[in-house]
């Protein structure tokens, strides 16, 4: 027997306890190239179906024994036969009836008698519409599939440090709470994989993540940004928009490098935060948000306050959890595991062997890291690049790293005394004499840094940096 085409051919469950009823539709349904199965009862056309799993079926109402609408619940209530298309055949052609076929989960009705034309119609697009739902399912289970590869991928948090061991537990515990989280940490640490690894972990996750970039929202644009504008609201207010918040809804807001808000702006989140609701610019109706919130910041918050840059009663409100990212010079451990990370995925992204330069791995276990995880990743990107052809060794590598040839003694680490701002500016000021004060190019000091020349010119003007100081 040739299977393929037969399979090809849509098989349809009659169901109908009159003989000469099933006789006549096998006849026309077999006359179009359907396969037909058939059932006297309901409590047989429910084994049948099970067992055949028909493409669609077709159901009297009234049957001895359970009753077509009560077959057909059966039929939607069991994991087998759910999803097969069930069209009624009934006599009964008033309203009421028909609905009640609808709400015993059937998706269309027939009267008798009826067309043979009209029965091929309904039959032949209640099948196509079925195939259409089973392809866009498999489809969508296999874009399930690899969007949590991609993000497995690039969520994984790598590390069995004790103090990673820590921060991963403390995500696991507060990941599902709906709590307001405070991510601190040096530059380039994980904040932001962590605040996904948090959302990730939340009932919210099938919801979006919405990050914001306090650091580059433009001042005059913050509200806006944050709480969406009815149209005409302002000048260039074409049109009405949604803000990050109702974008956020249901989901989790992440608001990173919070340290950076112009102190407007933080007295307006401070309102959002308490009430959980909001007005848009130039709107009159108050919207209900529900949003969890994560802020993030590699500054010392503390210090901001004292020094009237941040608010203390947001800095209140977001501190609820507070979670300090450790930096990589605090968990050497995981340098080696991390190298191995990165080398393999970056191998990959560029066709290349992930063979680094010998001693690269015990170098980078002394190396201070001062732009962390980061810092590292680039650094075996710039590894795997060179090493093909190159007879390049680790020493030159790490030599050309951001902190030059500087002995570690010199280099920024954290003590109880140096702020990270201090550590920072310390840094950049290096890295300007190294590179002479050129801060765009390939030498320049902005690339030795991995920053944008923008960027680094902003941290500059920050920290008050300036030529001859
Ligand atoms: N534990 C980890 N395992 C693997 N990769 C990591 C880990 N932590 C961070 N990374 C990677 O390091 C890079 C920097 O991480 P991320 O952007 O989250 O840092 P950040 O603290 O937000 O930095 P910044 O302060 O500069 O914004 C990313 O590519 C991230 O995927
Ligand atoms: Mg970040």
């Amino acid at each position: 027997m040739n299977a393929g085409p037969d399979n090809d051919r849509p098989l349809v469950l009659i169901v109908d306890d009159e003989p000469l009823n099933v006789d006549l539709l096998e006849q026309e349904l077999g006359a179009e190239n359907y396969r037909t199965i058939a059932a006297e009862s309901g409590e047989a056309a429910l084994q049948r179906a099970a067992e055949a799993r028909p493409d669609l079926i077709l159901l009297d109402v009234m049957m001895d024994g359970i009753d077509g609408y009560e077959t057909c619940r059966r039929l939607k209530s069991h994991e087998l036969t759910r999803s097969i298309p069930v069209i009624f055949l009934t006599a009964l052609s008033d309203t009421f009836e028909k609905v009640r076929g609808f709400r015993a989960g059937a998706v269309d009705y027939l009267t008798k008698p009826f067309e043979t034309e009209e029965l091929l119609a309904r039959v032949g697009t209640h099948i196509a519409l079925r195939r259409e739902i089973e392809a866009h399912r498999r489809a969508r289970a296999t874009i399930n599939v690899l969007v949590d590869e991609i993000r497995a991928e690039h969520a994984a948090m790598i590390g069995k440090s004790p103090a990673m061991l820590k921060l991963k537990s403390m995500i696991a515990q507060v990941g599902p709470t709906d709590s307001t989280v405070l991510i601190q940490g040096e530059t380039g640490t994980g904040k932001e994989l962590v605040a996904r690894a948090i959302h990730d972990a939340s009932a919210r996750r099938e919801r979006p993540l919405v990050k914001v970039n306090c650091a580059a929202l433009p001042r005059e644009l913050v509200e806006s940004e944050l709480f969406g504008h009815e149209k005409g609201a302002f000048t260039g207010a074409l049109q009405q928009r949604r803000g990050r918040f109702e974008l956020a809804d249901g989901g989790t807001l992440f608001l990173d490098e919070i340290g950076e808000m112009p102190l407007e702006a933080q007295a307006k989140l401070l309102r959002v935060l308490q009430e959980r609701e909001l007005e848009r610019v130039g709107g009159t109706r108050t919207l209900k948000v529900d949003v969890r919130v994560i802020a993030a910041t590699n500054r010392n918050l503390q210090a901001q306050i004292d020094d009237g840059r941040f608010r203390a009663d947001l800095y209140y409100r977001l501190n609820v959890f507070p979670l300090a990212i450790p930096s990589l010079r605090e968990r050497r451990d995981d340098i080696p595991l991390l190298i191995e990370h990165f080398a393999s995925r970056i191998s990959r992204k560029l066709g290349r062997p992930a063979m680094l330069p010998s001693r690269f791995v015990e170098l980078a276990a002394s190396y201070p890291w001062p732009g962390n995880i980061r810092e590292l990743e680039n650094l075996v990107e710039r590894a795997l690049i060179l090493g093909d052809g190159h007879a390049r060794d680790a020493e030159e590598l790490f030599a050309a790293a951001p902190i030059a040839s500087e002995p570690p003694a010199a280099v920024p680490m954290a003590t109880a005394a140096s702020t990270l701002e201090e550590m920072e500016r310390a840094h950049i000021l290096r890295m300007l004499d190294a590179t002479r004060w050129q801060i765009e190019g390939d030498a320049g000091a902005a690339q030795k840094l991995g920053l944008n020349p923008s960027t680094l010119r902003g941290r500059m003007r920050k920290l008050g940096i300036r030529k001859h100081t």
